[in-house]
């Protein structure tokens, strides 16, 4: 599908990477979004964007922003926790937005749909894991909410004729939003530059991505996919251990903390310790990062450095 002159929904568009999303495509598209703010900045949009402030595991709000004028759904919104001490409502929550987005996208006949998808579907597989790695055995329910979403997809596009574009992403790094490592690292080392406590032994290892990166690749994979069940990896040939990032943020900082390990191979349950993804798949349909996941990180500590006023979260 090319991305012009199109009606678009974002679900979750306020957040990190629906928020680039609607900037990169507002110029030529009309965009609406809807977003509960539960993790969302209004701010982040850009002005020309229809901003629905609503919940989509409510049906009635799901009617209200599906109509059948969309060219596309891409649906982004999420409890997007790793670490979460609710797993059974991330379960039943990822699970309603996803199945009351499809069931009114078949009744009004929009039937192209984008969804984020996670490198957690693979758990501890071997590496670089391509898009047909088998068995999928997650080990944590943000990983099963994924896959069992991306069940319901595929039912979709074999038995409904949808297109769908499915991005298994590796971890995304931008601005603004304080969840995550990177933020983790950077508001821990304001408050005290001597001394930086890491979780696990610091040698975990994953790819990280740029968030206007991983836009631009969904973008080139939109139109150029031509499959109904378009499943793709997102990330970079590279890895940056958690050592590293906390080196990386230090030499932004221009700080030479000591570092305390928590202790064990991982972060927390749940966590995948090594991960990294093939993007064989995308390199074929003509896409390549141009940031290493090393670089990524920095651009990502800048980003954060740059918005220091962001409250940190949980961890992802
Ligand atoms: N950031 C990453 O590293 C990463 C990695 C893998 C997959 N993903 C997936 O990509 C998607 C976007 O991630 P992100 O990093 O931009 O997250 P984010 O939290 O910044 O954005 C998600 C948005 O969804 C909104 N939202 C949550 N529940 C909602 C609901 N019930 N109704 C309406 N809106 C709701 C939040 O307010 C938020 O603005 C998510 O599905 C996430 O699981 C992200």
């Amino acid at each position: 599908m090319d991305l012009q002159n199109k009606r678009l929904l974002i679900t979750g568009g306020a957040g990190l990477i629906g928020s680039a999303l609607a900037s990169q495509l507002a110029g030529d598209n009309e965009i609406r979004i809807v977003d509960d703010l539960s993790n969302g900045i209004p701010d982040s949009v850009p002005e020309s964007v229809d901003l629905v402030e609503g919940d989509i595991t409510d049906e009635a709000v799901v009617a209200d922003v599906v109509t059948e004028d969309l060219d596309a759904v891409f649906h982004l919104a999420a409890e997007k926790y790793v670490n979460t001490d609710r797993p059974r409502e991330q379960m039943e929550v990822n699970e309603t937005m996803t199945y009351n987005l499809l069931e009114r996208m078949d009744e009004v006949g929009v039937d192209n749909i984008l969804f984020t998808s996670s490198s957690t579907v693979y758990g501890e597989a071997p590496r670089p894991t391509p898009e047909d790695y088998a068995p999928l055995e997650p080990i944590s329910v943000y990983g099963v909410t994924k896959l069992a979403e991306e069940g319901l997809l595929s039912v979709y596009a074999h038995s409904h004729d949808f297109t769908v574009w499915n991005f298994r992403f590796a971890n995304i790094v931008g601005p603004r939003y304080g969840a995550g490592v990177i933020p983790d690292f950077v508001y821990k080392l304001q408050e005290d530059p001597e001394s930086l406590t890491i979780l696990g032994d610091g040698r975990q290892e994953k790819s990280y991505m740029h968030v206007d990166e991983c836009v631009d690749a969904m973008c080139h994979v939109i139109e150029h996919a031509q499959g109904s069940m378009n499943t793709f990896n997102l990330g970079t040939r590279t890895t940056t251990s958690v050592t590293r990032i906390a080196d990386i943020v230090a030499d932004e900082m221009g700080i030479d903390p000591e570092y305390e390990y928590t202790g064990g191979d991982r972060g927390w349950t749940g966590d995948v310790p090594k991960m990294r993804l093939s993007i064989e798949k995308l390199a074929g349909l003509g896409w390549e990062p141009s940031l290493s996941s090393d670089e990524a990180v920095r651009q990502g500590v800048r980003d954060v450095l740059d918005e220091p006023q962001n409250e940190p979260h949980l961890s992802v």
